[in-house]
């Protein structure tokens, strides 16, 4: 009797290899061209063969259960429009319809929405939650945001990460002066680049001042396999859980990692700075205790100057975001 093939689900971007996440970036990049080239009209020129292409239909007939126990905006809308775009249905089930545990076992909940569903992209309290459900569906379940992961949020930025690539200083530049001459070069050279392929990226130092939170730990265990230097800051009593580092240490990522409590030395060489709201959902009882635990690791210019931040750098955030993890000035002059 032929082996029954697991379903695969994707808790966390540490259950993908380097290629699958290459695949999903450059398939992501030729999605977004076809249909929306007016994102990037710098590197694309639309073309009457490109202009009538549209991502294979490999949703067609097929439904993507959307299980959203927390709210969401930018997941919500990026994943029915995607759906949509390949051809399936996208059904949302918010915390109004179905409550992950209340009236019913994650495992009987699975079952049903398995049982009439191709997929469930599901956004979480604990990610214990999100477990029991993989483990009980037949479907593949993806996971939107629990409180250990946020795969699909890293994918977004490593996204925008390559399509940016252009603005990066080059490794062997000068240290301190953006080399301007090559970073013309480089978008004239993409210029000519076929509107398919996913621009390359140079190894970045990326660094990360704030919470150790679902973003920082999908970074944490793909950063470093794809040849990325982290730099990490965060208060210790917040640090990443053993479950996270478990990960982080089968796939070789704490070579790559530097971790401290002082942001201005986990800034020093940055080409990037990330930060993440310092009360995740599900946090609001400890706000007062946050705000004041993280005293001193607002991003702001003054930070990323002191620190030795290469002089270009750029600044990414999840969204939505507060004053408190990152100032105004940061967002409109850094902001990738
Ligand atoms: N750490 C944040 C991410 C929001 C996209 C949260 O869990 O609320």
């Amino acid at each position: 009797m032929a082996a029954k093939i697991a379903t695969p689900h994707l808790m966390t971007l540490a259950d993908l290899s380097v290629p699958q996440i290459n695949r999903l970036l450059a398939h992501s990049h030729y999605c977004k061209q076809i249909t929306k080239p007016w994102l990037e009209p710098q590197v694309y020129k639309p073309t009457k063969r490109t202009q009538l292409r549209m991502p294979s239909q490999s949703l067609f007939n097929k439904t993507v259960a959307l299980l959203f126990s927390k709210r969401s905006t930018r997941t919500r809308l990026a994943s029915e429009t995607s759906i949509s775009l390949l051809g399936g249905n996208a059904l949302f089930l918010g915390k109004e319809d179905i409550q992950l545990g209340v009236n019913e076992t994650p495992r009987d909940t699975a079952r049903v929405i398995g049982g009439m569903t191709e997929g469930i992209f599901a956004r979480v309290g604990d990610h214990e939650e999100i477990e029991e459900l993989a483990k009980y569906s037949p479907v593949p379940v993806i996971n939107a945001l629990s409180s250990l992961w946020h795969p699909t949020q890293v994918l977004a930025d490593l996204l925008t990460l390559h399509e940016h690539s252009h603005l990066f200083t080059k490794p062997d530049a000068k240290d301190d002066t953006p080399d301007y001459k090559n970073m013309q070069t480089s978008v004239k050279s993409r210029k000519r680049e076929k509107p398919t392929s996913l621009p390359e990226l140079s190894p970045l130092t990326i660094s990360y001042v704030g919470d150790s939170a679902n973003i920082l730990h999908d970074m944490l265990v793909t950063y470093p396999r794809l040849g990325h230097s982290l730099r990490v800051a965060s208060p210790s009593k917040y640090r990443a859980p053993p479950e996270v580092w478990k990960r982080v240490e089968e796939l070789g990522c704490d070579k790559g990692i530097w971790w401290g409590e002082d942001p201005r030395e986990a800034v020093k060489g940055a080409d990037v700075v990330v930060t993440d709201t310092w009360i995740s959902m599900g946090q609001e009882a400890e706000k007062a205790q946050r705000l004041r635990d993280f005293q001193g690791y607002q991003v702001t210019e003054a930070l990323c100057r002191e620190g030795g931040a290469k002089p270009d750098w750029k600044f990414m955030h999840c969204l939505p975001r507060k004053q408190d993890e990152v100032d105004d000035e940061v967002t409109s002059w850094f902001c990738l």
